[in-house]
């Protein structure tokens, strides 16, 4: 079985291998405290051992059956992890243009575009469809009220009791109106674990049972988390470690004044991978004054966008580039007789090729403007690549975390927008904060 790589020779001419050893003398350490939970935020590390524990793939796998059999559609309504993932992975394995197996998934709950529902209800019309409603705390404000929304309309064309059928719920196993409403509608339910924070939830319902529900293979997705467990674990030397390389390079990088991290794709089923690890690594260093930015290009597309700003705007930045071996499919450029577009030159070239060669001159351009570059390299894109690469993010995630002090596994910042949004709606509760905002607001 293939391992993802990793290759860190881009960064050599920007930091010294001593610079790059004071983090990584420290991996052994951090890494272990993530699977003794010895460190910060030790009750959400639930997640370490995910890949070995999963032990009810038989029940997802046979509820996403049931609902494949029942609905054409099922629309997942979440936000931030418990949406991201399941999203990425599905984008990855889905056809550019559409999901080739199972129900088709649409999404909701991860915005509040009145639009954006209004245009749903009206899509969902004449369509056969199901709802799968995530929410860790059942009382996030965006998914609550999408699933008041659907859940009517579910109800209005199926009537409650089949609508209950066609609604499966993943939530606390006892906490929030998520849970109590579930229980008193008889709902089928799905726990999301105390100790897994929503953006380290992939690997458990919140992704894994969208994941099935789209067709794809969870045995296979988890076989690829656990072989990378196996090659990052707290045992595993750094030398061959490739997640405690990737956190001591970030940290010696970002020691540099490298502050930002664009997470560079070729291939447009990624870009929602960049998504969920920008939430992964935003939401867990980005805390106290500290942490890389994480960013996002989609290349060759942002190289006519962004591309100027990364050769030559401000020198804080470093890639990681996701270079993907092999496609799936073969289609060369065909030869012309008129050659009027020039192209003659790469006649009988395959597209990937070319892709591969405008990635090694952007690398090589982007390292001489003063661009650090780490290459991950997927051997394909299927389950169990994607598999292994989630899992390898988020330990590199915690390590990376770690190494920069602070603690990995919770978002005390992401409550700030909620709190003046309340006041401002005037939720029961907030009077004190509505009063203050109010006086505000007027200057
Ligand atoms: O990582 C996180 O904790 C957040 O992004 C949450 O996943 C997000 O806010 C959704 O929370 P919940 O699942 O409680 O609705």
């Amino acid at each position: 079985m293939e391992q993802i790589k990793i290759d860190f020779k881009g960064i050599g001419e920007f930091v010294s291998k001593e610079e790059i050893q004071k983090f990584a003398g420290k991996t052994k350490q951090t890494n272990r405290a993530l699977h003794d939970k010895s460190g910060l935020g030790n009750d959400f590390l639930g997640w370490v051992n995910l890949p070995n524990e999963i032990d009810n793939l038989n029940e997802i796998k046979e509820t996403a059956k049931s609902i494949q059999k029942l609905a054409d559609y099922v629309v997942v309504i979440g936000i931030g992890g418990s949406y991201l993932g399941a999203k990425a992975v599905i984008d990855a394995l889905s056809g550019n243009f559409e999901q080739s197996s199972g129900s088709k998934i649409i999404y909701a709950g991860h915005n509040i575009g009145e639009d954006y529902l209004f245009e749903l209800i009206n899509y969902l019309q004449d369509k056969n469809w199901a709802i799968t409603v995530i929410s860790k705390s059942g009382t996030t404000t965006e998914p609550a009220i999408a699933f008041r929304i659907l859940k009517n309309e579910l109800e209005k064309k199926y009537g409650k009791q089949n609508a209950g059928e066609r609604i499966v719920a993943i939530t606390d196993a006892q906490k929030g109106a998520l849970r109590q409403l579930a229980d008193k509608e008889g709902y089928k339910t799905f726990i999301i674990p105390d100790d897994v924070g929503g953006r380290y939830s992939v690997l458990t319902p919140v992704g894994l049972l969208p994941i099935a529900i789209a067709g794809f293979d969870i045995d296979e997705l988890v076989k690829g988390a656990r072989f990378m467990f196996g090659k990052i674990n707290e045992g595993v030397d750094y030398e061959n470690n490739i997640a405690a390389q990737y956190a001591a390079a970030r940290n010696a990088l970002y020691n540099k004044g490298k502050t930002t991290e664009i997470l560079v794709n070729y291939n447009p089923k990624l870009h929602f991978i960049a998504e969920w690890w920008k939430q992964l690594y935003g939401e867990s260093e980005g805390k106290e004054n500290k942490g890389i930015f994480p960013a996002s290009v989609d290349f060759t597309t942002d190289l006519h966008s962004m591309g100027q700003y990364i050769q030559e705007g401000l020198r804080n930045i470093f890639e990681t580039v996701i270079s993907v071996k092999s496609p799936d499919f073969e289609l060369k450029v065909p030869e012309d007789e008129e050659n009027l577009d020039k192209l003659n030159y790469l006649a009988g070239k395959r597209i990937d090729e070319i892709n591969k060669m405008a990635e090694l001159g952007t690398s090589i351009a982007h390292i001489d403007g003063g661009v650090p570059n780490i290459r991950i390299e997927l051997p394909k894109i299927n389950e169990f690549y994607i598999g292994q690469l989630i899992y390898f993010f988020e330990k590199a995630c915690g390590i990376s975390g770690y190494l920069l002090d602070v603690n990995p596994f919770n978002q005390p910042g992401v409550e700030a927008y909620k709190k003046n949004m309340f006041a401002l709606l005037e939720k029961p509760g907030f009077e004190k904060e509505t009063e203050e905002i109010k006086k505000r607001i007027k200057g």
